[in-house]
């Protein structure tokens, strides 16, 4: 093999892998940030498991940001948002502009169809969007996180 022809070969396989790890990263990141429950409301709470948040990888314990919890109850889904063992927020997920969707980005949550931007515990930090995300009252014990619907 000629030296132009290997450095030729040898650049497009190292320039294949780093595509390659970059999209497995992706994946695997969007794995460990996605989490959808599914939960049914008993007397107009919703119980999630503190556990929902944990992410075992290697024998280590690492925390979600948030997880996505569903419901028969509302066609928005709700997005919890761990900040420690004891404190979360819950907030519905339907953007006060024009009722489109918002998707939490790490910290905070946007709307995709004209640009809002909210903060974790819901409150409006970019227009269009006037009015703070819905937020429910939250409450936990040792191992649960309840989301009261009211
Ligand atoms: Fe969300 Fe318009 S509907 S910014």
């Amino acid at each position: 093999m000629q030296r132009r022809e290997f450095i030729k070969t040898t650049c497009l396989s190292c320039a294949n892998l780093a595509i390659i790890g970059t999209v497995s990263s992706l994946i695997l990141q969007s794995c460990n940030t996605v989490k959808y429950v599914t939960v049914l409301p008993k007397d107009n709470k919703l119980a999630i498991k503190k556990a929902d948040f944990m992410v075992l990888k290697n024998e280590k314990t690492s925390y979600r940001e948030w997880v996505l919890v569903k419901t028969e109850k509302a066609p928005f889904p709700i997005g919890v948002f761990r900040f420690d063992d004891n404190n979360y927020s819950a907030l519905y997920l339907e953007c006060t502009h024009q009722g489109c969707e918002v998707q939490p980005q790490g910290d905070h949550l946007q709307c995709p169809c004209h640009g809002a931007e909210f903060s974790n515990i819901g409150k409006v930090v970019q227009a269009p969007a006037e009015k703070d995300l819905k937020k429910f009252q939250v409450e936990t014990d040792k191992e649960n996180i309840y989301i009261l619907l009211k």
